[in-house]
């Protein structure tokens, strides 16, 4: 970069207005970087992470206005359904033990509603309540709160109105949760840089969000954004936290000369940092990962192509960043293999069921168990205090997603396969005509009540691939 930035006393003259305009554009966002306040080099970074909002002294208090609105994503204009005019809402940092206060406003002209997806909270009342049905026009104080013992990590928010999930998810309606404190106890890792990738997909179609089908001409967003340039020092350690927020689509993510060393996915930290060259987000997953400057070049992060299987959907990989790294090298640090033990739940499994995901010939309705989705029938009872193992079998030919709300599960077995307990998920893909074992704790008080499971696939979610559960206490 040869562009020269204007000093303080050319201010004053004409010419360094021109200057200062042409330095603007040619250095990128040299001026937007340095009133975002981020006390970082210089450099061509285009990357913008959204808002925060922050709880204090223990509370998040927060007003989300559902309208349509004019938004202007991946270089396009379009008329969308949004929450506060935004393509990405504001994210939300929080602590274990924090209460959230959410106002929910909406102004679209169908019904609403909130789920903070992967927190361990109350599904009663005025919390994480998905029954809760938000009328056009109506608002809804939300109060969530959320256990000292909600592990550190990337979640999320979107709506979860039954029918209307998937169109309001597609149109943008989706932002970041994060829970502070996944890397507290690793000094050398405390202070890393860290960044929020939250991946994205949208059609636009004469001014206006398009449903062309799931993946057909689909743009690939990085916090809204087409390729936007990631900067890196050489050597220098970056925790990303990366989530897949979008309604319906798979990413498999690799970046060129640089491997992932995976320490958290859908909000709970690994047992071991985990290396890998490719990392498949299904739509709602997380991963926080570290990655580590190579050598000075320019990199690309990219999604491979995507195939669901005979009844599914296949669409093309994409170009989601570039990383360029420059600047002065930093010593890497050294990563640590294990991180903190996380306990294996088999021993403690006190029941067993089996769920299966079906879905109708024409391939318009699913099913769980054979039904399409009810939400005035309870599908599961379990006893709070029990621990089980549950069989999730799909007999279709395309691949769907196990989702339950409320807690994190253990992958136990992939068809088969025993897995190792490293870790917990809220999110597991089932492969086709396979089956996934998991074992899910129901032991949090918290979670007393009725809740839901189902593929997060959003628009099978919409056509009935969804039950309901209760837990009693
Ligand atoms: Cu993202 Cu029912 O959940
Ligand atoms: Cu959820
Ligand atoms: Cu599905």
């Amino acid at each position: 970069m040869s562009t020269r930035l204007p000093r303080l006393h050319e201010l004053a003259s004409l010419s360094a207005v021109v200057a200062i305009a042409a330095a603007t554009v040619a250095a990128g966002q040299l001026f937007a970087r340095a009133s975002a306040g981020r006390p970082r080099v210089a450099s061509d970074e285009t990357l913008r992470e959204p808002s925060v909002i922050s709880s204090r002294n223990g509370v998040l208090r927060v007003a989300l206005n559902a309208a349509p609105s004019i938004i202007d994503v991946a270089g396009k204009r379009a008329r969308a359904e949004v929450y506060d005019g935004s393509y990405l809402p504001p994210t939300l940092r929080v602590r274990p033990g924090d209460e959230m206060r959410i106002r929910l406003v909406n102004a679209l002209d169908e019904p609403t509603n909130l789920h903070t997806h992967g927190l361990s909270v109350s599904p009663r009342g005025t919390s994480d309540d998905i029954f809760l049905r938000v009328a056009p026009g109506q608002a809804q104080e939300y109060d969530i709160r959320l256990p000292a013992s909600q592990s550190p990590g990337l979640y999320w928010y979107h709506p979860h109105s039954h029918g209307n999930s998937d169109e309001q998810v597609r149109n943008g309606m989706s932002g970041a949760l994060i829970v502070d404190g996944l890397l507290d106890p690793f000094p050398a890792l405390r202070n890393v840089h860290e960044r929020l990738l939250l991946l994205k997909d949208i059609q636009i179609d004469g001014g206006r969000v398009a449903h062309l089908g799931i993946g057909k001409q689909s743009v690939r967003t990085i916090d809204g954004q087409m390729n936007p340039t990631i900067v890196m020092r050489p050597g220098e350690t970056q925790l990303w936290r990366i989530g897949n927020i979008g309604a319906d689509l798979y990413y498999e993510l690799s970046l060129d000369g640089h491997p992932f060393f995976v320490v958290a996915r859908d909000g709970h930290r690994l047992a071991r940092v985990e290396r890998a060259d490719t990392l498949v987000l299904s739509p709602g997953a997380r991963a926080e990962v570290l990655v580590q400057g190579g050598a000075p070049g320019t990199y690309v992060l990219r999604t491979g192509d995507i195939d669901t299987g005979p009844a599914g959907n296949t669409y093309r990989g994409a170009t989601l960043a570039t990383l360029r790294v420059e600047g002065a090298p930093e010593h890497p640090i050294a990563l640590p293999t294990d991180l903190l033990p996380v306990e294996d739940l088999r021993p403690r499994v006190t029941g067993r069921r089996t769920i299966v995901f079906s879905e109708s010939r024409d391939g318009n309705s699913f099913f769980i168990d054979g039904k399409a989705f009810d939400m005035s029938r309870t599908d599961q009872r379990v006893k709070l205090g029990t621990v089980e193992e549950w069989t999730i079998r799909n007999q279709a030919d395309e691949r769907h997603s196990f989702h339950i709300h409320q807690t994190p599960f253990q992958v136990a077995e992939i068809n088969g396969v025993a897995q190792p307990a490293d870790g917990y998920r809220d999110i597991v893909d089932v492969p086709i005509g396979g089956e996934v074992k998991v074992v899910i704790p129901f032991t949090d008080p918290n979670i007393v009540g009725r809740f839901v499971f189902h593929c997060h696939i959003l628009s099978h979610e919409d056509r009935g691939m969804m039950a309901t559960i209760e837990v009693d206490p």
